[in-house]
């Protein structure tokens, strides 16, 4: 077989069927850029160890150049009998340098090092370059904060009114999550900072080569302590596809508030038109698909995650070709976000809040009712006292057809006399809100305090 890395040990070329399941290259050539960084790493770890002259390390270099620019002109393609790019690579190494000099750049690797190594690498570049889409979104979000921050919204729980809050403090409920998943992007980054090149196929090289020398090179700190983890983990990779799945999942959490709010009954925001799509019979339709795509795709996302869980449960070491599985998923999570991440954060910053609706529903459904048991509470009345007191104010309301701030002061004193007129003071949502000053509250002078430790937050990352 003319490509092929084997073949001495066997009496003929692998059947055409074998051949079809076992090809990657036309998922894993995204990784060509690394395996040329890594071979140019090799071949200086090669010469330092007196296996290549300056003349062939320089001869060396210059094919791998060669390569390189024909890789990326697209002058050098996968051929039918590539398995993968490692061997393609080689090949195109081979035509270039000929077979005397290129053949010398295998020597003390395997593509089970390589691959390792590689993976980590793209793992390393799309953490930046999520991490700068997942950051952009959260600056949004702050920005729509800041910019709204007169708006008081009913907060919820169990989709029930509870609490009136800012709408700015709920927006930045969704910022906080992203912050997080920059920080988890970081902290895998000291993990992803070990190379496994050096492991050769999983016991390690007779030959001295420097493995640091190498890891330095591609831009790790250092290279692992033992080869067959280097060869055979990856659940670095994993752990990427975790992060991934959970910015999916808080992008969701935002994206089913919009959807919702979008709604004729909520009538909490508009979208922008360049960020909606219309309907193919009902000509009035505007539809949050932005949103509801990014719902469905945070599923997409788990579904790389728990598929490639399952690859390495009880999976034996050191490496078995079950490993080649990992990169469709997390190349398909990768290839997810940066789709995804970019629509999504335009729609949040064109869409306008209607900030008159949110505070007409704020007050209703009894929401100022925990106020009123609070305000008891600064009377000196115990709280267990002062929930039943509430409740009866609730119950009144209930029945009388009104609100909380509908009952008279006569109402009022009917069920207790601690409920004095002064109780008003907290049944106004402007009142309600501005009285939770505690730090983390929704109170408006609570409000910069969060967004200047969030942006800084945001910058450290
Ligand atoms: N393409 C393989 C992978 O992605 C690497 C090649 C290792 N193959 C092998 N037979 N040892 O995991």
């Amino acid at each position: 077989e003319a490509g092929a890395l084997w073949g001495g040990r066997f009496a003929g070329g692998p059947s055409p069927e074998l051949a079809r399941l076992s090809k990657s290259t036309h998922f894993d050539w995204e990784l060509a850029h690394y395996d040329l960084a890594g071979s140019r790493a090799h071949a200086t770890a090669l010469h330092a160890a007196g296996y290549l002259s300056d003349d062939e390390l320089s001869g060396m270099l210059d094919a791998i150049g060669t390569l390189e620019t024909r890789v990326v002109s697209g002058e050098f393609v996968a051929a039918e009998s590539d398995e993968d790019v490692h061997s393609a690579l080689e090949r195109g190494l081979v035509e270039i340098a000929g077979p005397e000099l290129g053949g010398k750049l295998r020597a003390g690797r395997s593509r089970n090092d390589q691959i390792a190594t590689f993976i980590r690498m793209y793992l390393r570049d799309k953490s930046a370059v999520l991490g700068g889409m997942v950051a952009e979104l959260a600056r949004v979000i702050a920005d729509q904060a800041e910019a709204n921050q007169d708006v008081i919204m009913p907060g919820r729980t169990h989709l029930q009114h509870a609490q009136p809050v800012t709408l700015a403090h709920q927006l930045l409920a969704h910022a906080w999550p992203l912050a997080r998943d920059l920080d988890r992007l970081s902290d895998l980054g000291r993990r992803l900072d070990e190379s496994p090149y050096g492991s050769g196929a999983l016991a390690g090289s007779t030959l001295g080569l420097d493995a640091s020398l190498v890891a330095h090179e591609l831009g790790f700190s250092s290279s692992v302590a033992n080869s067959i983890d280097g060869t055979a983990s990856r659940d670095l990779v994993a752990e990427f596809a975790f992060v991934a799945a959970q910015i999916g999942i808080d992008v969701s959490r935002l994206a089913e508030e919009f959807i919702v709010w979008n709604t004729k009954e909520f009538s909490f925001i508009t979208l922008d038109d360049a960020w909606s799509t219309g309907s193919s019979i009902m000509p009035q339709k505007k539809n949050p698909d932005i949103a509801e795509l990014a719902r469905g795709k945070a599923g997409r996302l788990i579904g790389n995650l728990t598929g490639l869980l399952a690859t390495l449960k009880a999976l034996p070491l050191a490496y078995n070709r079950d490993l080649q599985e990992d990169k469709e998923p997390v190349f398909d999570s990768v290839q997810t976000l940066e789709v995804l991440l970019p629509a999504f954060t335009g729609m949040v910053a064109t869409t306008t809040f209607h900030g008159d609706r949110m505070r007409e529903l704020a007050p209703q459904g009894f929401s100022l009712a925990t106020d009123v048991a609070e305000w008891l509470v600064k009377q000196r009345v115990p709280f267990r006292d002062a929930h039943e007191l509430s409740g009866a104010c609730v119950r009144l309301a209930e029945s009388k057809g009104i609100d909380l701030n509908g009952l008279s002061d006569d109402d009022f004193a009917g069920v207790s006399p601690l409920l004095t007129p002064e109780v008003r003071s907290v049944l106004t949502v402007d009142g309600s809100v501005a009285t939770r000053d505690g730090r983390g509250g929704t109170s408006p002078a609570r409000l910069a305090e969060q967004l200047d430790e969030l942006r800084e937050r945001l910058d450290e990352l």
